[in-house]
Order: C-alpha cells, then sequence, then structure tokens
C-alpha cells in the first residue's frame, strides 16, 4: 500500500465545495485561476465561506483576493497541500513540462482517447518517469468540476487499487492530468475488446481483477470520510499494470456520499449507459449502492466476456443484464 493520509483524518468536503463554488465551472469557459483579472463571484464566494466557518476545520476565504492567475493557482494547490497533511503526492506542471514529455503531443504517442480527451503515453525528463497524460478537450462539457474532482480526490486518496496521479497542469486554459503509466491499460482492452493477437485472460487473473477492483470500491465507500462515490465504475475505467493489479481510473464524477442518517444524495444522472443502477437513473438518489450495481454489470462482463449493452449482437441478448434473466 502507497504512503497515504487516513481518510478518516479529515473532511475534505467543504473544501471541494469551496473550491468548485469559487471556479465556477458551470458558468465559465475557463478555469478562473487562469481567467486573469476575473472576479470571482460574491455569492458564491459567500456561499462557499459560510460552508467553509460550518465545517470549522478551515481558515476563512474571506480576506483571499486573487490578482493574478498564478495567485489562485497557488492558492488551489497550497490548499490541497494542506489538507494532505503533508501527503499530497501530485505535482504541478508547467504546460512546457508536459509538451516535453509527449513531444508536443505528438499523435503516435496517443494511447486512448475518451470523454475526457486524449491520453497520451510520456517521459517526464527530470525523474525519467513514464506517464499517461490525459488532456482535457478544451470543448468538453463540465471539464472544470470534472478536473477539479479528480486532482482533489486523487491527491487525497491513496490506495493500491486507485490509480496514482502524479500531477497536473492548469495553465492557460489548458487541464492536463498525469498518471502514473499502466502497462496493460484498461480491463475493456483486454475483455471486450480484444484484438486477435491478445491472449484471452485466464480466469484466475479475472478473479484478481475483480477482487482489486472490489477492495479500490470498499475504501472509497467505506475509509473515506465521507463516503466516496465513484459513480462511473467500468471497464474502461480500470487499468492493469505490469502484473494485471487493477486500479480505479477517472474520478471526474465522483461525489460525496450521504453522511449522518442519510441513505442517499440527490444529484443529476451522470455515468456510462449499462452500468448506472436502475434507480438512480430513475430517481436521482445516488448511493453507494449505485457503484455497487455497476460493479455487479462489470463482474458479469468479467465473467462472460461479454460487453453489456453491444448492439452487434441479436436483440435479445443486446442487454448482458437482460440476456442473462432470460
Ligand atoms: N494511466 C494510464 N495508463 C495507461 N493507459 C491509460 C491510462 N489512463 C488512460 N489510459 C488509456 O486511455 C484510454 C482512454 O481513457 P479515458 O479514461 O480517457 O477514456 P475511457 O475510460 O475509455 O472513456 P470515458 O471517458 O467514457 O471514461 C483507456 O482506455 C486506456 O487504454
Ligand atoms: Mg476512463
Amino acid at each position: 500500500m502507497k504512503p497515504g493520509i487516513s481518510c478518516a483524518e479529515f473532511d475534505f468536503e467543504p473544501y471541494i465545495y469551496s473550491l468548485v463554488e469559487l471556479i465556477k465551472d458551470d458558468k465559465m469557459s475557463c478555469f478562473p485561476c487562469c481567467a486573469s483579472q476575473e472576479r470571482i463571484n460574491k455569492k458564491s464566494l459567500k456561499k462557499s465561506i459560510k460552508e467553509y466557518h460550518e465545517a470549522k476545520t478551515l481558515s476563512s476565504f474571506a480576506n483571499i483576493s486573487f490578482k493574478t492567475d498564478s495567485g489562485k493557482r497557488r492558492f488551489i494547490a497550497d490548499e490541497i497541500a494542506k489538507l494532505g497533511k503533508g501527503n499530497v503526492t501530485s505535482k504541478v506542471f508547467s504546460y512546457r513540462d508536459l509538451c516535453s514529455a509527449t513531444q508536443n503531443f505528438h499523435p503516435p504517442n496517443m494511447i486512448g482517447e475518451g470523454g475526457f480527451g486524449r491520453v497520451y503515453k510520456g517521459n517526464i525528463k527530470s525523474t525519467n518517469q513514464v506517464v499517461a497524460v490525459k488532456q482535457l478537450d478544451r470543448n468538453g462539457f463540465q471539464g472544470n468540476r470534472e478536473f477539479l474532482v479528480e486532482v482533489l480526490i486523487l491527491s487525497l486518496l491513496h490506495h493500491q487499487n486507485l490509480v496514482n496521479l502524479v500531477g497536473y497542469c492548469a495553465e492557460g486554459d489548458q487541464r492536463i492530468l498525469v498518471y502514473e503509466f499502466m502497462e496493460n491499460g484498461s480491463l475493456e482492452d483486454h475483455l471486450l475488446d480484444v484484438t486477435p493477437d491478445r491472449k484471452p485472460l485466464d480466469w484466475k487473473t479475472r478473479m484478481k481483477i475483480a477482487g482489486g477492483a472490489a477492495k479500490g470500491l470498499e475504501y472509497l465507500h467505506e475509509q473515506a470520510n465521507p463516503p466516496v462515490i465513484y459513480r462511473d465504475f467500468k471497464a474502461s475505467n480500470i487499468l492493469l499494470d505490469e502484473s494485471f493489479n487493477p486500479r480505479l481510473s477517472d474520478f471526474g464524477l465522483a461525489k460525496l456520499g450521504p453522511t449522518g442518517d442519510k441513505t442517499h444524495v440527490s444529484t443529476r444522472v451522470m455515468g456510462t449507459y449499462g452500468y448506472c443502477a436502475p434507480e438512480y437513473a430513475s430517481t436521482g438518489q445516488l448511493s453507494t449502492k449505485s457503484d455497487v450495481y455497476s460493479f455487479g454489470v462489470v463482474f458479469l462482463e468479467i465473467i462472460t466476456g461479454r460487453r453489456v449493452i453491444d448492439n452487434s449482437r441479436p436483440s435479445e441478448e443486446q442487454n448482458l443484464i437482460i440476456w442473462i434473466h432470460c
């Protein structure tokens, strides 16, 4: 297990809300830390401060004013560092560092593409570390919120079955995440998109992946405080190292779970069709159980080698869950 903080020691909810409020991503097309003289929305700042005081864990934002890009950027980096109590391992990279790591995002270095943007293999020259560099598509919807949530969660939570965030870059309008490179790509590549040159996963490896992914989820649900609901548990988000140890990736959709007596949080329905729990999809009520449903779907994919939704199959077989019940 990587050195990390005991999640029970901190409560990061007010930080996330305050910082997300601060960047006001739904309304702005650009991270305010880079929108040089952008004024912080006073109403949202007031709300942030209220949450901040209520939580009684943080100093106030009240006397913070940001005059420059770098000031805001430093503030966010400092807040993350403070909260991590010295355990934050992610670094702030310059855009130049990452251009150098990926040979200017050279197309042959691209290893994948998802909803967030393109992923490149790279090498951080100063440490000679091989990394995966995910560049946010600047036209992407909700990108800033996802970027920040991912940085916060992966900077603060550390477990052998969660991907390691090496660092990030929020320079100008760039939003880039830098991860430890996972030699065997995603579970999807080995299970559902198997090329003829690739050996299918043996049974033992499949069970090792399922067990490790479950441990990652258990950590988010049982040890993080408040619990973190992953919301995007699917085969393409389970990355595999050189020994096929799984690590969960993509925390941009993650939500803080219910606290106290509450059983769920109400939120917009997000996730991937097929993996999303039906009761969450129909009511918007999200709980850790929604992730457990998605785990069940992936587990069925693991044991059958079939994709949950596969339109190339006969109609009665297109939905794996319905087909299994027949
Ligand atoms: N840390 C990493 N190491 C190695 N390969 C990676 C890493 N992160 C991502 N990849 C590769 O890049 C691909 C695209 O990843 P990405 O998370 O952007 O999209 P996705 O999970 O396929 O789709 P979605 O955006 O819907 O989650 C992955 O399937 C994987 O093959
Ligand atoms: Mg992914």
